[in-house]
């Protein structure tokens, strides 16, 4: 028996049934449906709809089919079409009569509302917790390669030396705001739609503040007919994990590239890579790969809820159900791929001899028209007597250090010898200090940021 079927003299037809019916996936809302029950039946005992006795009687019968799901007891019998049905059905069953008047001026509508939101709530802590446990990898692997030079790059074209540390702490900002950006998420989430009813709201004098209160809400919504169908909250979450995984997924793809054997910058350890089953000597980054290619689903399904909102007319349309799937899944995703990048990060093998072989004279041509300039160049000038180096050590096939001080004045009588000082990696990157630039010292300071950003998070 549904709990709606009052005016109606046919049962719900089957295929329609298993269309309609969402406990197959909302069901992992039941923590959030039954405090938000527990919350509401103390809140219409103190308005006066229910005794005392019976609301006593609700929240007890509500603890024990929490109990029910947490031991995995609880059975599902046909009309429990969604988990505001079941947990409805199953606490009258334990409780009697009592149980049917706890949906009193309450609608699914607002109930499903409040429970998503509260859902989003937990999964927001969940996934920052784990956006920052890669950040803290990061910082610890950076921390062992602040003096590691390797080629940087800009059109995937080596453009000038980097530290390795520097790249990996790229990463670490990224995720700083995606972390962040799910604190905005959170503080527009943190809004309770209970005592919005079906969408004009209720008669009955129930204190909202007090019951968002009572749930961890940070505020209580404005207008029950935005309350009942706004999905905002589920599209800002879907939108900062498609970010995140965007920001995985250029991770992902860097360490694709990087360990591939033409760089051989990194070498994956063997718990975080795959080998082939006909090649021998593969070794594949296939969980880079997932990072990247999961990044696909966390777009859609924010495309997905984006685009089922959009027609939407004024209230809650049947529609808003599909909200939840799209939301889950970018959850799962995201938690099943963050540990294993994560580790991945940990467990990475650098090979700073590797990148500073790869490291060529040529991506110091900057560094040469820096070097003019001090010598009082203009730098657009610099830049194109520098090509002209570039050109001719082409031609001859030589590196820029290989070419005669005689030619090089050639081209410009600013240069002298001491220019041969310029070829050095080392020092080219050490010059970089300015903060967020790549050199050692400049990292560090970099690390000692990131260090506090870390530290602001995990001690409020
Ligand atoms: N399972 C529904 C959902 O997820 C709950 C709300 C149902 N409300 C309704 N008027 N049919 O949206």
């Amino acid at each position: 028996m549904t709990l709606w079927g009052g005016a109606f003299s046919e049962p719900t037809d089957d295929d329609l049934r298993a269309l309609n019916d969402s406990i197959g996936f909302d069901r992992r809302m039941y923590a959030q449906d039954i405090a938000g029950s527990i919350a509401y039946a103390q809140a219409i005992a103190q308005a006066g709809i229910i005794t005392g006795e019976e609301s006593a009687s609700i929240v007890q019968g509500l603890q024990k089919v929490l109990q029910e799901f947490e031991a995995g007891a609880f059975t599902l019998k046909p009309g429990d079409e969604d988990i505001h049905t079941a947990v409805e059905r199953r606490l009258t069953e334990l409780v009697g009569p009592a149980g049917g008047k706890l949906h009193t001026g309450r609608s699914r509508n607002d109930q499903v509302a409040t429970d998503f939101r509260l859902w989003v709530l937990d999964a927001i802590e969940e996934i920052q917790a784990r956006l920052v446990g890669l950040q803290v990898a990061l910082v610890e692997q950076a921390g062992k390669h602040i003096q590691t030079l390797m080629p940087g790059y800009t059109h995937l074209q080596p453009a000038q030396p980097i530290t390795a540390a520097h790249w990996l702490m790229s990463f670490f900002w990224m995720l700083a705001r995606d972390v962040e950006r799910l604190d905005d998420c959170r503080r527009r989430t943190s809004v309770c739609p209970l005592g919005s009813g079906a969408l004009a709201g209720t008669p009955f004098l129930i204190d909202r503040e007090k019951l968002a209160q009572e749930l961890g809400f940070t505020a209580i919504t404005a207008n029950s007919l935005d309350a009942v169908s706004d999905r905002d909250f589920a599209a800002e979450f879907l939108f900062g994990l498609a970010l995140a995984g965007t920001h995985l997924s250029r991770l992902a793809e860097d360490i694709i590239l990087y360990s591939n054997p033409l760089f051989g910058y990194i070498t994956l350890n063997d718990r975080y890579s795959t080998g082939s089953s006909l090649m021998p000597q593969k070794r594949n980054a296939d969980p880079m790969e997932l990072a990247r290619g999961k990044t696909g689903r966390l777009i859609g399904n924010l495309t997905g809820l984006l685009t089922t909102l959009k027609g939407l007319p004024s209230t809650y349309n049947k529609d808003l159900q599909e909200d939840k799937e799209a939301v889950f899944d970018s959850f799962d995703s995201l938690t099943r791929l963050l540990p294993v990048v994560t580790a991945i990060i940990l467990t990475l093998q650098l090979n700073p001899q590797r990148m500073q072989a790869a490291l060529t004279e040529d991506m110091l041509a900057t560094d040469v028209a820096d070097y003019l300039v001090k010598k009082g160049l203009p730098f657009r000038q610099a830049h194109r007597v520098v090509g002209e180096v570039v050109r001719l050590a082409a031609e001859q096939s030589i590196t820029l250090s290989q070419m005669p001080l005689a030619t090089l004045r050639g081209i410009s009588d600013l240069f002298g010898e001491d220019v041969r000082a310029v070829f050095d990696f080392q020092q080219s990157v050490a010059r970089r200090v300015a903060p967020g630039g790549p050199a050692p010292e400049a990292v560090i300071k970099q690390i000692q940021l990131a260090q506090d950003w870390l530290n602001t998070r995990t001690h409020g």
